[in-house]
C-alpha cells in the first residue's frame, strides 16, 4: 500500500534528523511518499510571510498526516510560536508522549522499568496566548479552561488508555489554588473516569506532590493527564528519566485521525549543523506515524515496518552504538546508518 505524508524538515537539527528518518523508514521497507513542506524560521527564510505557510497547511489538511522536524519561532519579530499555530489551526488536541526506559540506556532511573504516557492538552490554557500590558511593569497572561477542551481530552486519555491495554489515568490539577479553572478540568476527568470504572482506574494529584512522586517512583505513574503547561514541563521531566530528549518521541492527534507526529524536543541551535543530534526521537515518532497508518489503512506492512525500526534502533543501543547524548560516539548520520544496517 502507497501513503503520502508530509514532511516538515524544520529548523536547527531538524533538517539533519528528518533526513536520518526518512533514511530509516525507507530502509525498512516503508512505502511512503514525503511531500516536503517548510514551517518556521526556514520558512521565513524561503520568502513565506508566515511562520506557518498556507501551503503548509493545505498539505496536512489534504494528507491528514505529517512527521515534523523542530521549529524555530524568530523571537520579538511579531511572529507567533509555530508549533502552537499549526496545533491550534489544525486542532490538534491532544498530545501524546511516551517515555520508556531505553535498553542499554543507563540513567538514574535504569532500574524503574519507567513507562508512562503523557496525554497534554494542546489547544489553550497559558498556551492560548491572551496577554495584556495593563501599564507599566503590570502583565496578565490569561489562562482559558473550556469545559469541551477539558472533556475532549479527558475522554480521549481514557480511550487511549484502554486501548492500549493501560490500567490507570492519574490526573495532574492546581485546582486547591485554580479552583475555577482547574477545577474544571480536574471535574471533566472526574466524570470521565466514572464512565471507565472497573476497566481503568483514576487517580488525581495536586501538580507539586504529583511531580515529588514522580521522581521518587516513575514506575507506579502510567497515563498522565495534563494540561497544556502542566504536560509541556512534565513532558521534559519525564524524558530526563529515560535518557534525555533524544529518546522521547510524540504526536499531535486532532479529529478524524488527523496527526502530526514530532519529537518533545526542540530545534537545538547549540549543536545544529554539526552532526552531533540524536535523530532517535524523530525516528520514534516516525515509528509512531507508521503505527498510526497501520491502524488507520489496516496495512500490516507498516507494523511490520515499525517493528523492525525498534528491533534495529533497540539493537543498536544494546550494542553501544549510539549519539554522544546517550554516552555514545556516534554522530547523526552514523547512527542512521547503524540502524539501517541493521534493517538490510
Ligand atoms: P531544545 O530541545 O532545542 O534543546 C535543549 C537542550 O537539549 C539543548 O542543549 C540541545 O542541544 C539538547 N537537545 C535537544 N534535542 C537534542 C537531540 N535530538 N540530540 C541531542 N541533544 C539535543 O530546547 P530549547 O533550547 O529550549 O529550544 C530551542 C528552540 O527550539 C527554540 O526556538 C524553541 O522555540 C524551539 N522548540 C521547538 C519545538 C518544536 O518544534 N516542537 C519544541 C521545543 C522548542
Amino acid at each position: 500500500m502507497q501513503h503520502t505524508a508530509v514532511l516538515i524538515p524544520g529548523d536547527g537539527i531538524g533538517p539533519e534528523v528528518s533526513d536520518a528518518a526518512v533514511q530509516v523508514v525507507a530502509a525498512a521497507g516503508a512505502t511512503i511518499t514525503w511531500d516536503t513542506c517548510q514551517a518556521g524560521l526556514s520558512a521565513i527564510e524561503a520568502g513565506a510571510s508566515a511562520v506557518l505557510p498556507e501551503v503548509t497547511l493545505k498539505a496536512i489538511k489534504r494528507h491528514q498526516i505529517a512527521l515534523k522536524g523542530p521549529c524555530t519561532t524568530p523571537v520579538g519579530e511579531g511572529f507567533t510560536s509555530v508549533n502552537v499555530a499549526l496545533r491550534k489551526q489544525l486542532n490538534l488536541f491532544g498530545a501524546v508522549r511516551p517515555v520508556r526506559t531505553m535498553p542499554g540506556v543507563g540513567t538514574r532511573y535504569s532500574d524503574c522499568g519507567v513507562d508512562i504516557v503523557i496525554i497534554r492538552e494542546n489547544t489553550e490554557g497559558l498556551y492560548a496566548g491572551i496577554e495584556n500590558q495593563i501599564s507599566a511593569g503590570v502583565v496578565t497572561s490569561l489562562k482559558v479552561v473550556t469545559e469541551a477542551a477539558s472533556r475532549r481530552i479527558a475522554r480521549f486519555a481514557f480511550q487511549y488508555a484502554a486501548s492500549r491495554g493501560r490500567h490507570k489515568v492519574t490526573v495532574l490539577h492546581k485546582a486547591n489554588i485554580m479552583k475555577l479553572g482547574d477545577g474544571l478540568f480536574l471535574r471533566c476527568a472526574q466524570e470521565e473516569a466514572q464512565r471507565w470504572e472497573g476497566r481503568v482506574a483514576f487517580e488525581s494529584l495536586i501538580i507539586d506532590a504529583g511531580c515529588m512522586r514522580l521522581v521518587q517512583a516513575p514506575d507506579r505513574f502510567d497515563v498522565l493527564l495534563c494540561e497544556n503547561l502542566y504536560g509541556d514541563v512534565l513532558s521534559d521531566l519525564c524524558a530526563g528519566f529515560v535518557g534525555g530528549l533524544g529518546v522521547t518521541p510524540g504526536a499531535n492527534f486532532g479529529e478524524n485521525e488527523m496527526a502530526v507526529f514530532e519529537a518533545v524536543h526542540g530545534s537545538a541551535p547549540d549543536i545544529a549543523g554539526q552532526n552531533k543530534a540524536n535523530p532517535l526521537a524523530l525516528i520514534m515518532s516516525a515509528v509512531m506515524l507508521l503505527r498510526h497508518l497501520a491502524q488507520s489503512t489496516n496495512d500490516e506492512a507498516c507494523t511490520a515496518a515499525a517493528n523492525r525500526i525498534r528491533d534495529a534502533y533497540n539493537g543498536c543501543l544494546l550494542a553501544g552504538e549510539a549519539t554522544t547524548d546517550l554516552g555514545g560516539s556516534l554522530g547523526t548520520r552514523a547512527f542512521a546508518d547503524a540502524i539501517c544496517m541493521r534493517l538490510a
